[in-house]
């Protein structure tokens, strides 16, 4: 039985390219120190006038023009991002007045781990409510949120947005086969923004103490990364029945190649068969998973009736994995 298939997708990133050498202007760290530890060469940052909404915004229009579609078709919005728009309202709210959509939209939070979260939402409501054409974006403008002068956070963030279109998929062909939420939410502490929310509102003292930037215990994050990567791709295989012998492709959070490589070492995944972009785009947190699956469809890596393991983590700790089979479902245009 398959779930809701991708049958359009795109992506957008911003025009400024930041490298490893850009950032030793101003903060004490080095290239190969960056290249070694996080296998991360250059990201993208928002210019003035580029937010979450706008590279929301221009991916949702490509995934709609590669479905096939018009706004007007869609009939449901989900924006995944931890680095909303405004706080009120929803990030998806100015994405659906730019796009020019006629249907319900609300965001998701589940930070890195947010498109996979997204896509199985969607799938739920396609199959309980109907819904036939559903746009899942992650966008995220992180740079707007790390602090330029914390060589252990700026240096990994990217900003970047990347969308699907679900469709209904077909018994035994594309789309959704099995998926694993979860969240741990001891560890939120570990990676989070103190000041901005309802428990420390925004003061001259929480800007000047920094604390409205992103706060990142990294040998911690990373320590349990790399767990819950394992178990919850394996718990993702083991509802299908299936092996890591039988993906054809792993798409995984871009987070740091060295998460990437512990993780796959563990599950039997071999490099060549994981999609890595960290290296040009940093970790871009709920675009990473849709933004690396586009690019590699894009270039012909991903081809129809591949399957696919996407797997994400990040603040909360929240983390999703999913498997799904490439293609547009029989029935519907190529
Ligand atoms: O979506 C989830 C988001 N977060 C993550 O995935 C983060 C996961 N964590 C990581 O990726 C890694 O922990 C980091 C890349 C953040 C840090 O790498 P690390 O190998 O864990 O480095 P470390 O914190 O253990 O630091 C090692 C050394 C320290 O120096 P000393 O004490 O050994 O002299 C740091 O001060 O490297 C130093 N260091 C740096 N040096 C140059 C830390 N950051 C930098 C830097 N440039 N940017």
């Amino acid at each position: 039985m398959s779930g809701a298939a991708i049958t359009g997708w795109g992506f957008a990133v911003p025009e400024r390219r930041v490298t490893n050498v850009d950032l030793e202007a101003w903060l004490d760290t080095n290239d190969a120190w960056i290249t070694e530890r996080t296998g991360i060469r250059e990201r993208r940052w928002a210019s003035e006038g580029e937010s979450t909404a706008t590279l929301a915004t221009d991916a949702g229009a490509a995934a709609i023009k590669s479905a096939g579609l018009t706004p007007s078709d869609i009939d449901l919005l989900i924006v995944a991002t931890c680095s909303s728009e405004t706080t009120v309202p929803h990030t998806g709210s100015w994405v659906s007045a730019n796009l020019g959509l006629e249907c319900g939209s609300f965001d998701l939070n589940a930070a890195c781990a947010g498109f996979v979260y997204a896509t199985v939402v969607a799938d739920a409501l396609m199959q309980s409510q109907g819904f036939r054409n559903v746009l899942v974006i992650g966008s995220e403008t992180l740079s707007r949120f790390t602090d330029p002068n914390d060589r252990g956070t700026v240096i990994l963030f990217g900003d970047g947005a990347a969308a699907a279109v679900l469709q209904p998929g077909t018994p035994g062909g594309p789309g959704l086969i099995a998926a694993d939420l979860g969240c741990d939410g001891t560890a939120a502490n570990i990676l989070y923004v103190p000041a901005g929310g309802s428990r420390q509102p925004a003061t001259h003292e929480t800007v000047e103490q920094r604390d409205h930037f992103l706060k990142m215990n990294g040998k911690e994050v990373f320590r349990r990364a790399v767990r819950v990567i394992i178990d919850s791709t394996e718990a993702t295989l083991a509802k299908a029945g299936i092996t890591a012998a039988d993906i054809d492709w792993f798409v995984p959070h871009q987070a740091n190649v060295r998460i990437i490589e512990s993780a796959c070492q563990r599950l039997d995944i071999p490099m060549d068969r994981t999609v890595i972009n960290l290296d040009r785009y940093g970790n871009t947190s709920a675009a990473s998973i849709p933004l690396a699956l586009a690019e590699a469809v894009d270039d012909g890596r991903i081809k129809d009736g591949d399957l696919i393991l996407v797997s994400g983590f990040g603040a909360g700790m929240t983390w999703a994995s999913a498997l799904l089979r490439w293609g547009v479902p029989t029935g519907k245009d190529a």
